[in-house]
């Protein structure tokens, strides 16, 4: 069992976040989430309170704050770190120490030892854009693991790869990184 913090982001993949959740779930770990506030207008944050039993972050500011420094705490809290899906966005900020929100910023105060896996989620074109692959080098280089995109038919009618790999096989690779 472990403490898993999900971070998801504005990619038409988001919806396979709650069933990740959910499956994360039913394998005994405790789970919050962490969504960019561009995902929590896709999907509604209560949805993944109430798959977890946990609650569901998406800003640290006002009303939204649950602790002194929700940032830190979850950090502190988390044994491991998946982003599932990952915008080109996210990547790119990700790669570049940037810390805009608290999903960007609980992902930089996480410790150095602890696993962190990203499966990034996006129009194949996107993918294979010089920046996003660069960017996702450095995510490499920082201590990720990348989760290698799925090929296939693309929700805008793309073909290629792009795709967000299935929960279970994302819970799969995060389990791997935990035993290790
Ligand atoms: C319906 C919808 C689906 C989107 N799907 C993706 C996607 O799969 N991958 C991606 O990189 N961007 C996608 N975008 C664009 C991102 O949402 C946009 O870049 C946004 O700024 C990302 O914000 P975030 O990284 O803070 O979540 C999508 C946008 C919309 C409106």
């Amino acid at each position: 069992m472990a403490h898993v913090l999900l971070g998801a982001s504005a990619s038409v993949a988001v919806y396979k976040a709650c069933d990740l959740a959910s499956k994360l779930t039913q394998r005994a770990h405790v789970v919050r989430v962490i969504l960019t506030a561009r995902a929590a207008e896709l999907v509604n944050p209560q949805l993944f309170e109430a798959v977890t039993g946990q609650p569901a972050h998406v800003d640290e500011f006002g009303a939204a704050r649950h602790a002194a420094m929700d940032h830190i705490e979850l950090a502190r809290w988390g044994d491991v770190l998946v982003i599932a899906p990952a915008s080109a966005d996210l990547v790119g900020r990700l790669a570049n120490g940037i810390a805009n929100d608290l999903l960007t910023t609980v992902s930089l105060a996480l410790a150095q030892n602890k696993p962190r896996l990203i499966a990034p989620a996006m129009n194949p074109v996107m993918l294979l854009a010089p920046a996003v692959q660069r960017n996702l080098r450095q995510l490499r280089e920082d201590g990720w693991r990348v989760l290698e995109p799925d090929e296939g038919t693309m929700a805008c009618g793309d073909v290629g790869p792009g795709r967000l790999p299935e929960p279970v096989r994302i819970a799969d690779v995060l389990e791997s990184m935990l035993v290790r």
